[in-house]
């Protein structure tokens, strides 16, 4: 290793060739530093008038070198740093150009992120080392890590003690504490992301991204955005808001940071490497939740499908390895706890998948066809995440379907009879939650389990009605039924921005009622009566039970729309027609009589207009 890293711009390149020589210094075993590396470090911050900070192993060698804000510059995770009770095995060393050796709260706080051995500040003036001072890790108090801080001393002192000793004491302190292993487990996450016209309002969806990150297991520590017209291609933020980021992540001592849109993998990988952490996308961290979410054995395989068509171009060079360091949010997969697949593999496990997938969906087929048969009206459950329909399903079913206060707690479909008040019986399906800027991937590998969505006769969507951004989650699952083209895709246009438009799309390729839910949490009438305008809407909570009859009633409505009951009179000299109605439309009974055929049917509301001139006469109506 011999690159300098971090503020370089501007710096000749013959100082840079030199400060690279500084590599070739190690430091003897039992020291922290020595007095020529120290005296390297102060004539170079003299020179550039810039802090410079080198890291160093246990072995005594230098692994790294940084000009500028020493703690913002990417430093490799040290292997296995998460896993152990213990530091980090490297230390900090780094000059303050104002002779001033007190540790900054940077400096605390990258302490405590990288768990240095040491955090070594030496205040340098006019080519030399003025003071000394240090920070180490002390102990573990209310979920955080306390340090302790030493200094100023002189420079003679701080090169003569044996910090060998001191590091392991704290080690061994440490070791001793339980918890230092389960802080671990929590990642804390920035939110980035960026502010253009037309999209949803930043804040709301950065706050959206902060709860999909906490359904995924993560922290927040706090958000950052920028207003921008278009995302920048090699960063997605602007390069200054990168700084920005690097320091409020060290401030906050955040491991993780999560960008509210899909990244390219050349911003991924910009990214990275311009902050030294983990970054990831919201496409990542959705697919992290449905992993840890899949319960089925379809919906796994449809989650890795997901998984592994994101990952393939983010791999680097043909072979690389994909590894799966650590674990943590992003990183999760379905059932495997290591991943470790080159491109080739990738591919063939997604052709795998693919087949598997397939074998499923036939046999799906098969059972929906079997339940046309019996034609039994299908009513499918869409809604935003969280908007309550698999509430709403226990409740109108009985079934016991998870309903968690969690961002896609459903992900397996799950059909469940119901009975209308006149007494028939339809079938209602809960599906996966929708979510703005669902990734395409995911609707690609559920296209199987949506189809529940798309062929059923009857949709019912959820909206809740306490959300303050309902109308937007509703423009939303629009946007998602629109890709699986369960609605009319120009009806679904006009009914973006405008949840008054949604009955547009009845009008469409399937009658759409809308549900409002958790009213008992809406307490202001004016709103919900405003909701109500919207023709085919009803508003109930599924939690207390109100206004479910309604809902019913309505469900009663809507399932005799697609199928009314008529008595046919059908002439032998047609008797093909006959035939034909057993396709198409549940036929109850058939009489020969001598003016024709009897035919007892309940007809699909489209059809309906075609067999209007064979509707018999009241006298038939037995
Ligand atoms: P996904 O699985 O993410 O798609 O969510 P979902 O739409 O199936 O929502 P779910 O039924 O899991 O409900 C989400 C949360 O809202 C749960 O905590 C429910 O208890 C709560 N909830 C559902 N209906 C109501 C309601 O009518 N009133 C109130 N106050 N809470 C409700």
């Amino acid at each position: 290793m011999t690159e300098i890293y971090g503020e370089t711009h501007g710096i000749k390149q013959s100082i840079i060739s030199t400060l690279e020589r500084i590599y070739d210094m190690s430091v003897p075993h039992g020291q922290t530093i020595s007095l020529e590396l120290a005296g390297a470090l102060a004539e170079f911050t003299t020179l550039l008038k810039r802090e410079i900070a080198v890291y160093i192993n246990r072995r005594g060698l230098i692994i790294r070198i940084t000009v500028g804000d020493a703690r913002t510059v990417s430093l490799a995770d040290p292997e296995g740093r998460r896993a152990l009770n213990r530091l980090s095995g490297i230390r900090c060393i780094h000059t303050h150009p104002g002779g001033d050796s007190r540790l900054s709260s940077v400096d605390a706080a990258s302490l405590k992120e990288m768990r240095f051995d040491l955090m070594v500040a030496l205040g340098v003036g006019k080519n030399e080392i003025r003071e000394v001072s240090f920070g180490y890790i002390s102990g573990y108090k209310q979920d955080s890590y306390e340090i302790q801080t030493v200094g100023p001393l002189d420079i003679n002192d701080f090169i003569q003690a044996d910090f060998n000793y001191l590091v392991s004491q704290i080690e061994r302190q440490l070791e001793n504490r339980e918890k230092a292993s389960e802080l671990l487990e929590t990642e804390r996450a920035l939110t980035v992301g960026i502010e253009r016209q037309g999209d949803w309002d930043i804040h709301d969806s950065l706050t959206e991204l902060g709860q999909l990150a906490e359904t995924a297991g993560a922290e927040v520590a706090g958000s950052v955005w920028q207003k921008r017209s278009q995302p920048d291609p090699a960063f997605y933020i602007g390069k200054g808001k990168v700084q920005e980021i690097n320091l409020l992540r060290q401030a906050k001592g955040a491991d993780i940071i999560v960008f509210d849109d899909e990244l390219s993998p050349a911003q991924q990988r910009n990214l990275e490497q311009a902050l030294g952490s983990k970054v990831i996308d919201r496409t990542a961290l959705i697919l992290d939740i449905f992993a840890q979410r899949a319960r089925s054995h379809e919906g796994k395989l449809q989650v890795e499908l997901a998984q592994l068509k994101y990952n393939l171009p983010r791999l680097g060079g043909q072979g690389l390895v994909l590894s799966r360091l650590g674990g943590g949010i992003g990183t999760r997969g379905p059932g495997e706890t290591k991943l470790e697949v080159d491109r080739r593999r990738i591919r063939t496990r997604i052709t795998e998948i693919q087949r598997e997938i397939e074998t499923h969906k036939k046999h799906r087929k098969l059972h929906r066809e079997r339940r046309q048969e019996s034609r039994i009206p299908t009513i499918a459950l869409v809604g935003y995440t969280n908007a309550g329909k698999s509430t709403l399903l226990n409740k109108l079913t009985d079934a016991s379907v998870l309903a968690e206060d969690k961002l896609f707690a459903t992900l397996d479909p799950t059909t469940r009879k119901i009975r209308l008040p006149n007494g028939k019986e339809a079938l209602l399906s809960d599906t996966v939650g929708f979510i703005q800027k669902l990734p395409h991937q995911l609707i690609a590998a559920f296209r199987g389990t949506l189809e529940e969505v798309v062929q059923a006769d009857l949709l019912l969507h959820v909206i809740d009605a306490s959300h303050p951004q309902y109308q937007q989650q509703s423009d939303a699952v629009y946007e998602v039924l629109k890709e699986l083209n369960a609605v009319n895709a120009v009806n679904a246009v006009n009914a973006v921005n405008a949840v008054n438009a949604v009955n547009a799309v009845n009008v469409g390729k399937k009658p759409i009622f809308t549900v409002f839910n958790k009213i008992d949490k809406q307490d202001n009438p004016a709103v919900i009566e405003r909701m109500l305008r919207e023709p085919s809407s009803v508003a109930v909570s599924a939690l207390t039970g109100e206004n479910l009859d309604k809902l019913l009633d309505m469900l009663e409505i809507g399932t005799k729309r697609y199928s009314r009951d008529a008595v046919l009179l059908i002439p032998y000299a047609e008797s093909g027609l006959v035939a034909e109605l057993y396709e198409t439309a549940i036929v109850n009974r058939t009489e020969y009589r001598p003016e024709g055929i009897l035919v007892f049917a309940s007809l699909p509301i489209e059809t309906r207009g075609r067999y209007e001139t064979y509707v018999a006469g009241d006298e038939y109506n037995v």
